[in-house]
C-alpha cells in the first residue's frame, strides 16, 4: 500500500452536509488521512469543528491554512472544498497556486467570470483539480458509458435526463436551504446549480455528447424566493441529438430522483440513482435487460469501480468514494512522476466550467423567454 495522501479541507464544520460525506468517501479504500481543516466560515467555529474531529492541524481560515501547510515539510497534499458555491473559487486558488491538489464540490463556482479565472489558475497550476460531480462514479453509470461508447445503442437520438426533489417546496430556514436560495452564495441558479448541473454532467458523461445549445424555462415557485427553484430545458447536442433536462426542487415525492434515459437507433438505457445497481438495456424488437451491478452482462467500466458480490447494494458513499479513489490513483501518479492511467476518470475542472457555462445559458435564455442560447466552450 502506497502511503496515504496527505488531505485537508475547508468547509465540512459541525451541522454541514456534505463534509462528512466527503471524509466517508476519502476513507473507504484507505487512500487518504485528514490532518488538517479549516471547517468554518468563523475562526471560532472551526476551531471547535476542528477540535470536535480530532484534526492535529485546526486553521482559522483557508489562507492561513494554506499559507502554513505549504511551508510544511508534511503538509497536504490535496485540500477538499466543501463550503457554500461562493466561496470555491477564493479557496481553491489559494491551495492551486500552492501546488496542493484540490477536490472540490460542485457546481465549480457560483460565476461565470470566476470559474474562467479558476480554469486559467488550474492550468497555471501543477496540482490537479477534481469536481465531484459524484454520480459519474457508480458503478452502472460507468457501464452505460461503456456501453454507448462500444455503440450497443447506436447513434443517439434523445436524451431525458431528470432531477427532482421536493426539499425546498415551501420556504425553508435551515442553513443548507438559507445559502442555497441567496443568489449571492449560490450563484444566478437555484435548483439549475444545484442539481441541473449534476444532470447535465450525467447526461455529457454517459453520452460522451457536448450541448451545443439549450432553451430553458425556470421558475421560481415558492413567493419570494430569487432563485429557479424549477427548471425545464432543451438541450441540442452537437452531432444532432436532442435532450430534455428536467431540475426541481418543488416536486413533492421526490428525493434525489436523478434518472436518465438514453435512446440511440438500436436500442435505450435507463438508469435511476434510487435504484443504482440496476440498468436497463433495451435493445430494439427485443425483450428488456436488466444489467445489475457485478451481475452477468456488467462489464469491465462497471466492474472496476465495484467492491461487494452483486444482491449487496452499493450506493451514494461508495460511488463519491470511486470519485476520492481517482483522485488518489491520479495524485499518487503526479507525485511519482508517471503520467496519469487513462481509466481514471473523475470530473475535471474543465466539466466544472461547462456546468456554470450550463447555468449561465439557462438564466440568460430564460430572462429571454427560452430563446435558444449557444453554450461557449
Ligand atoms: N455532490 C453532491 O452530491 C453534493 C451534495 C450536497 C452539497 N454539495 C455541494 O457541497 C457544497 C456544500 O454544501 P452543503 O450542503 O454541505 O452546505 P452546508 O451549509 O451544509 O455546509 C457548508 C460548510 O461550509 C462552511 N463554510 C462557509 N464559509 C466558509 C469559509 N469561508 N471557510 C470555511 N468554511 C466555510 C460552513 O460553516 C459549513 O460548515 C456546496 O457547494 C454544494 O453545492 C454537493
Amino acid at each position: 500500500m502506497a502511503d496515504r495522501i496527505k488531505l485537508g479541507m475547508v468547509g465540512g464544520g459541525n451541522d454541514a452536509f456534505i463534509g462528512g460525506v466527503h471524509r466517508i468517501a476519502s476513507r473507504i479504500d484507505d487512500r487518504f488521512e485528514l490532518v488538517a481543516g479549516a471547517l468554518s466560515s468563523t475562526p471560532e467555529k472551526s476551531q471547535a469543528s476542528g477540535a470536535a474531529l480530532g484534526l492535529p492541524r485546526i486553521y482559522d481560515d483557508y489562507k492561513q491554512m494554506a499559507q502554513r501547510e505549504a511551508r510544511r515539510k508534511d503538509g497536504i497534499d490535496a485540500v477538499s472544498i466543501v463550503t457554500p458555491n461562493h466561496v470555491h473559487y477564493a479557496a481553491a486558488r489559494e491551495f492551486l497556486k500552492r501546488g496542493i491538489h484540490v477536490i472540490c464540490d460542485k457546481p465549480l463556482t457560483s460565476t461565470l467570470a470566476d470559474a474562467k479565472k479558476l480554469v486559467k489558475a488550474a492550468e497555471d497550476s501543477d496540482a490537479l483539480f477534481i469536481l465531484t460531480h459524484n454520480y459519474t462514479g457508480y458503478p452502472m453509470v460507468r457501464q452505460a458509458r461503456e456501453m454507448v461508447a462500444n455503440g450497443d445503442i447506436g447513434t443517439i437520438r434523445v436524451v431525458q435526463v431528470e432531477y427532482p426533489q421536493d426539499w425546498l417546496t415551501i420556504e425553508q430556514d435551515f442553513k443548507q436551504a438559507e445559502w442555497r436560495t441567496d443568489p449571492a452564495r449560490s450563484g444566478a441558479g437555484g435548483s439549475t446549480g444545484d442539481i441541473g448541473t449534476h444532470a447535465f454532467n450525467l447526461a455529457c458523461f454517459v453520452t460522451g455528447l457536448e450541448v451545443d445549445s439549450l432553451a430553458a424555462d425556470l421558475e421560481a415557485f415558492v413567493p419570494g424566493r430569487q432563485v429557479d427553484d424549477n427548471g425545464h430545458v432543451m438541450l441540442r447536442f452537437e452531432g444532432g441529438a436532442k435532450g430534455m433536462l428536467w431540475c426541481s426542487q418543488v416536486a413533492p415525492g421526490n428525493e434525489n430522483a436523478l434518472r436518465i434515459r438514453v435512446y440511440g437507433d438500436k436500442g435505450g438505457l435507463e438508469w435511476a440513482q434510487e435504484d443504482p445497481n440496476c440498468l436497463w438495456h433495451t435493445p430494439f424488437g427485443e425483450p428488456k435487460r436488466l444489467i445489475t451491478r457485478n451481475g452477468a452482462g456488467a462489464g469491465e467500466a462497471a466492474a472496476r469501480v465495484s467492491r461487494i458480490p452483486p444482491g449487496h447494494p452499493e450506493g451514494y458513499l461508495e460511488g463519491f468514494a470511486n470519485i476520492y479513489t481517482e483522485a488518489a490513483t491520479a495524485i499518487a501518479s503526479v507525485k511519482a512522476g508517471e503520467a496519469v492511467p487513462q481509466d481514471v476518470l473523475y470530473p475535471t475542472i474543465h466539466d466544472g466550467l461547462k456546468g456554470v457555462q450550463f447555468v449561465s445559458a439557462c438564466v440568460k435564455s430564460s430572462a429571454r423567454n427560452a430563446a435558444w442560447v449557444k453554450l461557449d466552450h
